[in-house]
C-alpha cells in the first residue's frame, strides 16, 4: 500500500502564520506539524510516500525530511498548483500509485491513542476492493465531513460542512482506498468551492456498497489544526502527553528505528544532528535504553 500526505492549499484560514511559512511545517509543540501524520503512515508499515504540496513550499519539505532515506524510507514530492481540493491528490499522484492501493492523510491531521493502531490496522491495509474511512464525534460538524447513520450503524449520507448537519460524526483526514480511486477521482466533477471533494468519493463508494465506515472512541484523540485555539490545544496535549508518559508522540526517527529502518548508529547519528536539545536527548535515551 501506497501513502499520500496532503499539505497542499495555502492556509489562509490561518494567516498570518502562515503567509511565508507552509502550514503543515508550523510546530506542533516541539516538532513540525507534518511529522504527526507521516508518523500514522510509518506506523501502518507504510513506507512509500508521497507528499504533495504547494510549489513555494516544495524545498522546505525537502530541507526537512529529504527522500527519506535517513529513517529508512522513501519520500517523494509532487507540487499541487492550484488548491484544487483533497481528491485531486490522486490524480496528481496516479503514476505513483501505480496499481497499489492507497492510504491519504491530511497534513494537518494529529491523532492519538493506546489502542489506535489496533482500530486503524484492523482495516485490511491491503483491500483489493472499497474504502475504509474514521468518524470521530465532534462538537463542531459544520466544519467538516459529517456522517448520517441509521440504528443499524449503516452510513445513510456523508456531506461535506453542512448547514444542518444530520449527525455529529465527523470524517477524518485518513482515508484507505483500492486502485479503483484513480479512476473515481478523475472523473469527479468540481464543487461548488471549485475543489474535487473527497467526500464525493467517499459517497461514490457508499453508493457501490464499498464503503466501510468505522468509528472512533473518544479514548483516541483527534485534531483537525484548523484554528489557532486548534494548534494550541494540540501542542498542549502533545507537551502534556509526552510527560506524562516520558514518551513522544509523533517521533519519526524513533519509529524508524523501532521497526527496524534504521540502526542504532543511524539514530545516534540523527540525534547528534539535532544538536544538544531535548529532542536529540530524547533520541540517544531510546538507544540506551535497548
Ligand atoms: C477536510 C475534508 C472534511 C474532513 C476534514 C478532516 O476538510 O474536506 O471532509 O472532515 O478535512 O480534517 P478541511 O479541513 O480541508 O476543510
Amino acid at each position: 500500500m501506497k501513502g499520500i500526505i496532503m499539505a497542499g492549499g495555502l492556509g489562509t484560514r490561518l494567516y498570518p502564520l502562515t503567509k511565508a511559512i507552509s502550514k503543515h511545517l508550523i510546530p506542533i509543540y516541539d516538532k513540525p506539524m507534518i511529522y504527526y501524520p507521516l508518523s500514522i503512515l510509518m506506523k501502518l508499515d507504510i513506507t512509500d510516500i508521497l507528499i504533495i504540496c504547494t510549489e513555494k513550499d516544495i524545498e522546505s519539505y525537502k530541507e526537512l525530511l529529504g527522500d527519506g532515506s535517513h529513517i529508512g524510507i522513501s519520500i517523494s514530492y509532487m507540487v499541487q498548483q492550484k488548491p484544487k481540493g483533497i481528491a485531486h491528490a490522486f490524480i496528481i499522484g496516479e503514476d505513483f500509485i501505480g496499481k497499489d492501493s492507497v492510504a491519504l492523510i491530511l497534513g494537518d491531521n494529529i491523532f492519538y491513542g493506546n489502542n489506535l493502531l489496533n482500530v486503524l490496522q484492523s482495516s485490511d491495509n491491503d483491500r483489493i476492493e472499497g474504502a475504509t474511512i474514521f468518524a470521530y464525534e465532534v462538537k463542531d460538524p459544520m466544519k467538516y465531513g459529517i456522517v448520517e447513520f441509521d440504528d443499524n450503524n449503516k452510513v445513510l449520507s456523508i456531506e461535506e460542512k453542512p448547514n444542518f448537519p444530520k449527525s455529529k460524526y465527523a470524517v477524518v483526514g485518513l482515508y484507505f482506498y483500492d486502485n479503483k480511486v484513480v479512476d473515481i477521482a478523475k472523473k469527479l466533477k468540481p464543487s461548488s468551492r471549485l475543489e474535487l471533494e473527497i467526500t464525493d468519493i467517499n459517497n461514490i463508494y457508499r453508493k457501490d456498497n464499498k464503503l466501510e465506515v468505522k468509528l472512533l472512541q473518544p479514548t483516541i484523540k483527534w485534531f483537525d489544526t484548523g484554528t489557532y485555539k486548534n494548534l494550541l490545544d494540540a501542542s498542549t496535549f502533545v507537551e502534556h502527553t509526552q510527560n506524562e508518559h516520558s514518551r513522544y508522540i509523533g517521533c519519526i526517527e524513533e519509529i524508524a528505528y523501532e521497526k527496524g529502518y534504521i540502526s542504532h548508529e543511524q539514530l545516534i547519528k540523527i540525534a547528534n544532528s539535532m544538536r544538544n536539545t531535548e529532542y536529540s536527548k530524547y533520541l540517544e535515551s531510546i538507544v540506551r535504553e535497548k
